[in-house]
This record gives structure tokens, C-alpha cells and sequence, in this order.
């Protein structure tokens, strides 16, 4: 959620801290600052807002030129205001440390209240500052920043990954983690500290991750890991996945839009090595649960990955008649589990960090049920804890809004449940699975299509930007894409947008309709498509002004619609992947003409690491 990072070398510290800091400015962006270390002097910066006001507070300290040790942080703010004062890094009453933290301290007003009886002074509502306050305290008894550290990581409850410097330890900086991401990054005389790889990926591809509960001293030459028992970590250095390049915007206004055109590439990628040709089956060798005894299929997701997640369940039980449902997790983790060792619990998560799908999948594994990670960081907390990881590789995403990420999800549920076909014996369907690989195939080619026309989808988006609210509708496997595609309008335009079962309209918010709220209606050759005409008749006999986005019309048709989208034809069942395209342009467009920053919305964060 927010993004951390650290710094000891031979470099000016404050130019990695803010190059670092920009790269994860998408993770969370209401105030940043930095700490840096000189002479057993540690100068402390911050600024509320965007990264920009601190990068003007720093450019002129005299510090800048010469500390070659700091640590960094960008927030999105979980306790107290998104002010100066609430910004990382904090510091105790006497100033002699700085400390930077992800996650949420649990106990901390427990803690407070036994360090303000020991005389500690709080300025700040944060969480964080109890356990600079904590670390202090135990400093001054200890006299060993590591283990000052370490003591306070065993009266800390809740999660943290934690960066700290202190006056009179020269040479390091003392790292911890629970629950939230932190790796270190090696490099030749100089190491890095980081939430995540983007922040230091221009300077080193090498990186350990420390696992929960594990402390480490950080020098520029060594690393030192230790677990909470101070027996040491053995963890290995590891290769880290990412190319600088895949962080630029490559000459797009935004990094949404780049994204949103690299859709047909991604649906290549996943394809390849995978799905061949519509006469081959797939072949998904890094699946090794024996799925052979799984009578039910849960999948656990948040947000646009439990949206890819409705179409997998239309997907799955259209092709294996295995009942799946689809569980937000922060709903299902606190309900009775009824997963069990027959289950196959999916998490889908785009970052692999968010903190609800992590703990729905901790607890369905005491469950003993099986796990399949789809993911789109191979290097994240859910794939290291799934039984199977379906790597989706779309490449980092980078603005808020999840696109690129949304479509290889879809492609890997796809997959994912032809492969079940192909191999259950019970039923034969191999002339249904040998269309659909046929249109999945025709994928990238029908995206691009919709990418070089999209001068329709600009004027549309226009013509609509100035609307309050929006309705969007559509019926069986392309429900969820009207709720993905409210969800992505609401996210970046701030409109209010709500995505609706076309036959539910009539059952109430058919009420709301006249012609200040436009209805988006999606429709698709197949079965229901008669049917969501009918709901689109019904929204225009109340005045509403209809979009439609369809893959085909008949010209008596055509007139209800007020302005219509016209895709190219794909089978009803691979369609979301189309009629998301469509959605993404519309949101990203109106978001524009709206002046919203489209890859920072406001009040979110990349990746949700809080509960
Ligand atoms: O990283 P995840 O896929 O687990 O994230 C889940 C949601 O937070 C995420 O999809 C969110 O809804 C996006 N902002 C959607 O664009």
C-alpha cells in the first residue's frame, strides 16, 4: 500500500530514495519523505500530497549532496490524515532515529499507552510512530540497533515491514518484515531496501526477500539476516523478473492507456507456450495439484480480479459442471470455511499482496484444501503460499486501475478450465472446447481491432463525461464485465457508476431512470442476447439514453440506441475479454476529459496490504 525504500552506498542516497519513491508513487501517494544520514546526523524531510512537493522541499539541502545513506517512504494513510506531520519518516523524543513502515500496527494504542508512562511525547496519529518510540526505548537498554529491533518486533501485533536508521549506527540500516513485502537489493558495494522490485530495479536485479518475522542489518557490503529467535535466515539471492523499460510510459499520455494497448500482446504471451492451436490441448505444466478428487471450486479475490473471477465461475461450470462460487475475501474471511481437502480454492490477486485474499488463503489451506495462485507477480506473498501458481505475466501494471492485469486474469481462468475438460474423462466435448481455443486464438488480433478504431469510443466518451451517474447492464457470462466496467469508471472518473444483471432493472433501479442517467447496455450474439434487448427497450420507454456495446446489430434494432459500439463478432463465451476493452477506453477517456489523474485516483493505492 505504501512503498518503502532505503539506501547505503557510494551514490547520493537522496537520488536513489527519489527515484525509488516515483517508481512506487502507484502504490500509494497522500505525502512522502525521506530520512538521510550524515556525520551521526539524521535529517528528516516531508511533504503532505504528491511526490513532486517533497522532491521541491529536498532540492536545495546541503545533505543532498553528500548523505550516501537514507530511507524513503510514500503513504497511503491508514492511521491520521495525510498531513506533514502524519507523513514517515518518524522519529522519537530525541531525535536520534528514523523509521519508515508498511502495514498496520495492531496493539499500538497499548503500546502507546505504556511509552507515554516512560515520558515518550507523540506528535504524530500514526501507528508508526509508537514503534520509533519503542525502538528507542529498547535502543537506549541494548545499544544494538538490531536488536532493539528485533526485541520490539516480538511485542508488535498486525503487520510491518520496517526500514530504521539510527544516529550511532554509521554503517547500517536495520530492516524487519511481517505481513507485508520487503526485499533487499544487492548490488557491488552498495545495497537497497524496498517494498517492491520497481523501486529498485534500475540499479540492481538481485534481491533477497525476507520472510515474516525475520530481521536484517543492512551495510553496503553485507547483509545479515537473522529470524526472531536470532538464529540466522538462510534465505538466497534471487533473481528479480523485471526490465527497466517495462516502467516507461512509451510516449502514452498515461501508463492506464499504455497498458490498455498492450492487451493484445499480453493475451500472446499467455497463450504462448500454452495453447497452440485450436486442434492441441493446453498444456499448463507448472499445475501439479492432482486436481482428479476436486468436487468444488471456491475463488477468492478483491476488486477487478473478483470480477475475473465471476466470469471464471460462468467459465468452469460451463466446461467441467463443477460448482464454483466466487467469494470477495474480505467477506469470506469471516464466515464458516466449508472448504475442505476436495476443494480447489483459486486466489486471483494481480499484485499477489492483497492482505483479505492472503489471509482467506492461510485460512482455507488450514482447511486443507488445495490452492492455485493466479498471479501477475510470480515473486509475491500468494504465489509463494499457493499449492500451483499460474503466473500470469502480464507484465508490471503500474497505474492504479488494473487492465492489462484484468485480461490475463480472464485468459487464465480460460485455460485454466479447458484444461479441466480436456482431461475429465466423463464427458466429451471436443468439438466445444476446439471453437473456443479457435476464438481465444483470434484474441489479440479482434483487441487490436478495437484499439486502432477507438476514435468512436473518444467521441462517445466526450459526448458523455458530463453525466452524474450510469447504469451499466448486461446479462449470464457478461455480467461481470458490466461490473468491471462501472467499477473502472467510478475508480478513475469519480462518476457514479453501478454495474447490474440487465433482468434485475425491472426489480427496482429501473426506478433511477429518465434521461440524466445513460445505460450501458453490453450484448453479445448468443442466448441471452434477445432478452437484454428487451431490458434495453425497457431503460429507452423511460427516457434513458442507451450505449451499446455489441458485436453486431440488426439496423431495426440499431435505433433504440442513442450511440452504439460495435465490436468485432466473438463467441458469447470469449467476449468479456472484447467488451472489456471497450470499457477501459470509455472510463480512461471520460476520466480525461473529466482532468481526473487517471493513474493515481484519488483515496487508492496499487496494492491493498491492509485488511
Ligand atoms: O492486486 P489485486 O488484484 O489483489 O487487487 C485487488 C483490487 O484491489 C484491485 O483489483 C482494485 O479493485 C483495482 N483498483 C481495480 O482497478
Amino acid at each position: 500500500m505504501c512503498g518503502i525504500v532505503g539506501y547505503i552506498g557510494e551514490k547520493p542516497a537522496i537520488d536513489v530514495l527519489l527515484n525509488g519513491l516515483s517508481h512506487l508513487e502507484y502504490r500509494g501517494y497522500d505525502s512522502a519523505g525521506v530520512a538521510l544520514y550524515e556525520n551521526s546526523d539524521i535529517e528528516i524531510y516531508k511533504a503532505s500530497g504528491k511526490l513532486i512537493n517533497l522532491k521541491e522541499l529536498v532540492k536545495d539541502k546541503e545533505i543532498c549532496k553528500t548523505s550516501k545513506k537514507g530511507i524513503g517512504h510514500i503513504r497511503w494513510a491508514t492511521h491520521g490524515l495525510p498531513t506533514t506531520v502524519n507523513a514517515h519518516p518518524h522519529t522519537c523524543n530525541c531525535k536520534s532515529l528514523a523509521i519508515v513502515h508498511n502495514g498496520i500496527i495492531e496493539n499500538f494504542q497499548e503500546l502507546k499507552e505504556e511509552l507515554l508512562k516512560l515520558g515518550c511525547n507523540f506528535v504524530s496519529e500514526t501507528d508508526t510512530e509508537v514503534v520509533a518510540h519503542l525502538i528507542a526505548h529498547k535502543y537506549t537498554k541494548c545499544k544494538d540497533l538490531l536488536e532493539a529491533v528485533r526485541l520490539s518486533t516480538l511485542e508488535i501485533k498486525g503487520a510491518y515491514a520496517l526500514c530504521v536508521m539510527h544516529k550511532n549506527a554509521e554503517d547500517e540500516i536495520i530492516v524487519a518484515k511481517r505481513n507485508a513485502p520487503l526485499l533487499i537489493g544487492i548490488g557491488e558495494g552498495e545495497n537497497f531496501i524496498a517494498s517492491d522490485i520497481p523501486a529498485i530495479i534500475d540499479y540492481t536485479k538481485k534481491a533477497i526477500y525476507l520472510n515474516d518475522n525475520q530481521v536484517a542489518r543492512v551495510t553496503k557490503d553485507t547483509v545479515e539476516i537473522y529470524n526472531s529467535d536470532k538464529s540466522q535466515g538462510n534465505n538466497k539471492v534471487e533473481n528479480l523478473p523485471f526490465e527497466p523499460i517495462s516502467l516507461s510510459k512509451m510516449g502514452y499520455k498515461h501508463y492506464m492507456l499504455k497498458e490498455i494497448h498492450e492487451q493484445g500482446d499480453v493475451v500472446r504471451n499467455i497463450l504462448s507456450g500454452r495453447l497452440i492451436s485450436a486442434e492441441e490441448d493446453v498444456k499448463l505444466d507448472n499445475i501439479t495439484i492432482d486436481l482428479k478428487n476436486i468436487s468444488r471450486i471456491q475463488i477468492i479475490a478483491c476488486g477487478t480480479s473478483y470480477h475475473a473471477g465471476l466470469v471464471g465461475k460462468y467459465v468452469i461450470e460451463d466446461l467441467t459442471g463443477i460448482p464454483t462460487d466466487v467469494e470477495a475475501s474480505s467477506e469470506y474471511i469471516y464466515r464458516n470455511k466449508t472448504a475442505n481437502k476436495n476443494t480447489l480454492v483459486i486466489g486471483i490477486s494481480q499484485s499477489g499482496e492483497t492482505a483479505d485474499t492472503i489471509t482467506a488463503i492461510k485460512q482455507v489451506k488450514e482447511k486443507g484444501a488445495k490452492v492455485l495462485i493466479i498471479t501477475n507477480r510470480p515473486d509475491s506473498t500468494m504465489a509463494r503460499l499457493g499449492d500451483s501458481l499460474f503466473s500470469i505475466d502480464a507484465g508490471i501494471e503500474v497505474s492504479v486501475a488494473a487492465t492489462k492485469s484484468y485480461m490475463a486474469q480472464l485468459l487464465a481462468l480460460y485455460l485454466f478450465a479447458i484444461y479441466l475438460a480436456q482431461n475429465n474423462p466423463r464427458v466429451d466435448m471436443k468439438a466445444k472446447l476446439k471453437e473456443i481455443k479457435h476464438d481465444i486464438l483470434q484474441l489479440p488480433s479482434k483487441i487490436e481491432i478495437i484499439l486502432n478504431n477507438k476514435d468512436e469510443i473518444i467521441e462517445i466518451s466526450k459526448k458523455y463525461s458530463g453525466f452524474k451517474d450510469f447504469i451499466f447492464i448486461a446479462r449470464g457470462i457478461n455480467y461481470p464485465t458490466a461490473l468491471e466496467g462501472a467499477l473502472k469508471l467510478k475508480e478513475i472518473s469519480y462518476i457514479n457508476a453501478t454495474g447490474y444483471p440487465a433482468g434485475e432493472l425491472k426489480h427496482g433501479p429501473i426506478a433511477m431512470l429518465d434521461d440524466s442517467m445513460p445505460v450501458l447496455a453490453i450484448l453479445n450474439d448468443g442466448i441471452v442476447y434477445d432478452k437484454v434487448l428487451s431490458n434495453c427497450q425497457e431503460a429507452r420507454a423511460r427516457q434513458a439514453r442507451l450505449i451499446g456495446v455489441a458485436s453486431g446489430m440488426d439496423d431495426k434494432n440499431k435505433e433504440i440506441f442513442n450511440d452504439l459500439i460495435i465490436i468485432p463478432k466473438i463467441s458469447d463465451f470469449v467476449s468479456p475479454a472484447l467488451h472489456a476493452v471497450v470499457l477501459q477506453l470509455l472510463a480512461y477517456y471520460i476520466a480525461g476529459y473529466l482532468g481526473k489523474d487517471v493513474d493515481q485516483p484519488r483515496n487508492l493505492a496499487k496494492s491493498v496490504t491492509v485488511e
